[in-house]
């Protein structure tokens, strides 16, 4: 079998994820593995035609093409998606029409899922068989366990589609809807006070649908406020993984391009960010990807907490399942508040110019008033997840976080709580008595909401 392996690391040979594949390509040596370093080459293979038709040329000769590249951010690297943007923009993409394709990610888990989720939806699109992931811990091979799971999944890959087994889509063909949007009559300007509000936006958008958004959107506000075209700066390159950072959040970049200063002065001096993209194939576009990558030089700091967060969005976001859910990952395990997504899929300007004004007008109030969203699942989640790592296993590596963490009491594990520990160890020993069980099982609901009947009836009598 004729396998392309496309390697989205920017780390080339020395990525964990290739490892993974690597592993595989061992237990299989009937099979041909040609790997291609995506993420480390990508400058190459955007300049060089090339260098990108050899690589498709080896798609169009294989009978499995694996996406195996590390989560980024909640995606793919920046790198990988400007190379998925190429297939489309070169007119290559019919080259995988009836290939087979799986997924291989490392990660530590954070929204590997919407990373998978992603590149199946780029499969689906690009019409391939869709047979199956390996969305993995960066530490997994390392286990006996591991490797048999690893050898596991690649057994029943390789058996599928030597049954030339058939695999449905997921993810419906996305329906083109597009439709102009004019702004109508200038509506009340909001008096944002001394909160700073910042528009960032990646591309010029002159004359278009996400243009006209966004003079809506500044209009609406009293005050000039900024605005930051992305390609504007002088970017030298993605993120590399390198984590040079997580010693002191100092990037390898740093004096070197424009980003390490925007992101100090600009963004993390705004109250109001306000962002504008159009949706480029299943998410927004790689420059917007190398924002959110490059911003991780601050690693699983929050460096977004207590911002309002508006989105001005072009195309169809409601078909876009891991854009939505990355967006909502991305800012609430911050503890950023994502006030609302405008977009221009409903074909009413009107409405559309209502829903900027709106967004305007609640997020000058969220502002104003403090007011963030509590997290759900997914930002408490999130949370959770960087709290073990960077207190565990990764604390040598981002020894920046962790003295964030310490000082500011991120450290909030249960086994910390003493009065729940002491309750739980005298309440086991008490229900360990029959009799105990069964009227404590009695009184359960009723202790259970008591303390939040008397903050009730407390709120209740101070109104009055
Ligand atoms: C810029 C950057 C962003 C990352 N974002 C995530 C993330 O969102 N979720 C996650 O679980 N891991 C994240 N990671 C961890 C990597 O996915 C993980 O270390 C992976 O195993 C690296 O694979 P590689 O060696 O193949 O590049 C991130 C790492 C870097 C450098």
């Amino acid at each position: 079998m004729n396998i392309t392996v496309l390697s989205g690391s920017p780390k080339g040979k020395h990525s964990v994820t290739l490892q993974s594949v690597n592993y595989i390509s061992k237990l299989y040596p009937e099979h041909t593995f040609d790997v291609f370093h995506i993420g480390q080459t990508i400058k190459t293979l955007m300049e060089d035609d090339e260098a990108f038709n050899t690589v498709m040329a080896s798609v169009e000769a294989s009978d499995l093409i694996i996406w195996a590249t590390p989560v980024y951010v909640t995606l793919v690297p920046a790198q990988y998606k400007r190379f998925i943007e190429k297939i489309f923009s070169s007119g290559s993409a019919h080259l995988f029409k009836g290939k087979y394709s799986a997924v291989i990610t490392t990660s530590i888990s954070f929204f590997d899922n919407c990373a998978v989720d992603y590149l199946r939806a780029i499969s689906d699109d690009l019409k391939m068989l869709f047979a199956g992931s390996y969305a993995t811990d960066s530490y997994d091979l390392l286990s006996e366990e591991g490797q048999t799971r690893h050898s596991q999944f690649a057994a029943q890959l390789f058996e599928d589609i030597e049954a030339k087994a058939l695999f449905g889509s997921r993810t419906l063909p996305l329906t083109d809807s597009w439709h102009v949007y004019n702004s109508g009559p200038d509506s009340a300007m909001v008096d944002t006070g001394s909160k700073k509000v910042l528009l960032l936006k990646d591309e010029t958008y002159n004359d278009t649908n996400l243009g006209r958004m966004i003079e809506r959107c500044v209009a609406g506000f009293k005050a000039d406020i900024e605005v930051i075209n992305l390609s504007d700066l002088t970017i030298k390159g993605d993120c590399l993984g390198c984590i040079q950072c997580g010693f002191d959040h100092h990037c390898v970049y740093e004096g070197q391009d424009d980003f390490i200063d925007f992101a100090k002065e600009k963004v993390a001096e705004a109250d109001i960010l306000i962002l504008a993209g159009e949706v480029r194939d299943r998410w927004l576009s790689s420059t917007w990807k190398q924002f959110f990558d490059r911003s991780f030089y601050q690693n699983h700091v929050p460096a977004l907490k207590d911002k309002q967060i508006g989105l001005l969005i072009s195309g169809p976001l409601t078909q876009m399942t891991a854009l939505k859910a990355t967006l909502d990952a991305i800012t609430e395990w911050q503890g950023a508040h994502v006030v609302d997504t405008v977009t221009d899929e409903v074909e009413d300007s009107t409405f559309i110019d209502s829903r900027i004004d709106t967004l305007v007008r609640r997020i000058a109030s969220f502002a104003e008033h403090g007011y963030i969203r509590p997290a759900t699942f997914v930002g408490v989640g999130g949370r959770k997840i960087f709290r073990d790592d960077v207190w565990g296993r990764h604390r040598f590596v981002f020894q920046a976080d962790h003295a964030h963490y310490e000082s500011n009491g991120f450290y909030d594990f249960p086994h910390d709580d003493a009065f729940s520990l002491k309750m739980s160890e005298d309440m086991i020993k008490l229900t360990a008595d029959p009799e105990m069980r069964k009227a404590v099982r009695k009184m359960l609901k009723k202790e259970m909401v008591k303390p939040h009947i008397k903050v009730v009836e407390k709120a209740g009598a101070e109104e009055v």
